[in-house]
């Protein structure tokens, strides 16, 4: 199939977002910008159009999709039993990039959900992603719009890259200001506990609804002792070609590493490191201590790599704080937990 590449920089552009909205409504599969990453859209309530999103992505059967709403009237739809607790965090965040896990309702097909009794919802503050829902008159399944197991996209050229051929169409909205992955939080627990870091920290949910545990899973390797409370959290995931190694510890223990790995080793340093690396490749992070450029760079970052065919990738330990935590969680994943001690 041939897909259908749409331009769209404004939420007023009724004819082309007509368009879009169309191939939704007949069961297409559609990539939308999102302020976090692109996501492959299909109508939620269409357990085929569904199904046809875990082909495209080669995803895992057992990893559930997060929903898109454009207002909370929709919530109602999807949900059941919502807590106080689910109306203040989206007071405070939607639309946002925060995704909260809720009872689901039968409305809801097993597709979706994977046959759990929970169903995921977020509402995008991306005024075309919103644009197309409201377009659409639909509710949206979205994961994010890449080949399973490889990094996020965060331009309609990744999206382009990975899935043209696969689906009807992508919208091209320019690149997305997050870089990673909406905020995962279960309020079918408490306390409420976070799944899946993202830029709502921890600690902003915790100022709204008080205790929030943190799933052991976003720093450890799930094994056989650690089942993720989140499915998706199991997986190889965001993977480059590249052998990613994070290495902890100073500059010069970094730098001394690094320049020893040999030619077709590359770098990814904070902002004025590079200068130590000459002859090398060398990626920019962003400063030390800016971890939302972090964030907003990194998978456009190891896709890069992969174009210029990096070998091994050192990579500067970002920490955990705040928008930092959901940097290291991907990072560990593109690592599959490779983290090297200077
Ligand atoms: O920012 C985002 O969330 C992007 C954009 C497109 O909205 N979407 C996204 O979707 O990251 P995906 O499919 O790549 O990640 C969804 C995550 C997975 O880790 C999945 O296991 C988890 O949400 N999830 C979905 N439904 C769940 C449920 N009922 N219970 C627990 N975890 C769930
Ligand atoms: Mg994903």
């Amino acid at each position: 199939m041939e897909t259908k590449l749409y331009n769209i920089s404004s939420a007023d552009d009724a004819c082309q977002l007509a368009e879009v909205a169309s191939i939704l409504r007949s069961g297409g599969l559609v990539g939308i910008p999102t302020e976090t990453v692109y996501g492959l859209a299909a109508n939620a309530l269409d357990a085929q159009a569904v199904r046809k999103i875990f082909i495209a992505k080669g995803r895992p059967q057992d990893n559930p999709l997060i929903v898109h709403i454009s207002s909370i009237e929709e919530l109602y739809a999807l949900a059941e039993e919502i807590p106080e607790k689910a109306l203040f965090l989206a007071n405070a965040f939607w639309p946002g990039p925060l995704t909260m896990v809720l009872k689901k309702s039968p409305a809801v097909p097993d597709e979706v959900t994977c046959s759990l009794p929970s169903v995921a919802v977020r509402m995008p503050s991306h005024k075309i992603a919103n644009a197309i829902i409201k377009a659409a008159g639909l509710p949206l399944a979205a994961p994010s719009a890449n080949l399973s197991g490889k990094p996020s996209p965060t331009t309609a050229a990744h999206v382009m890259h990975d899935m043209n051929g696969k689906i009807e169409a992508v919208v091209d909205g320019g690149e997305c200001e997050v870089g990673v992955e909406s905020t995962v939080i279960t309020l079918c627990t408490e306390p409420p506990v976070l799944l899946r870091p993202g830029a709502v920290t921890l600690r902003q949910l915790k100022e709204v609804i008080g205790d929030v545990a943190a799933d052991p899973s976003i720093f450890s390797k799930p094994g056989a002792e650690l089942k993720p409370s989140s499915p998706g959290m199991k997986y190889k995931h965001y993977s480059p070609d590249a052998e990613v190694i994070i290495v902890k510890g100073e500059l010069p223990a970094f730098e001394a590493l690094a320049r020893a790995a040999g030619e077709d080793a590359a770098v990814l340093c904070f902002d004025g490191e590079e200068k130590l690396f000459p002859g090398m490749t060398v990626f920019s992070f962003g400063a030390e201590d800016d971890v939302s450029a972090q964030a907003h760079r990194l998978f456009s970052i190891l896709r890069r790599a992969d174009e210029l065919k990096v070998k091994r990738l050192f990579v500067r330990y970002p920490g955990t704080d705040g928008v930092g935590m959901a940097v290291y969680n991907r990072l560990l994943r593109a690592a599959a937990f490779r983290v090297v001690e200077v």
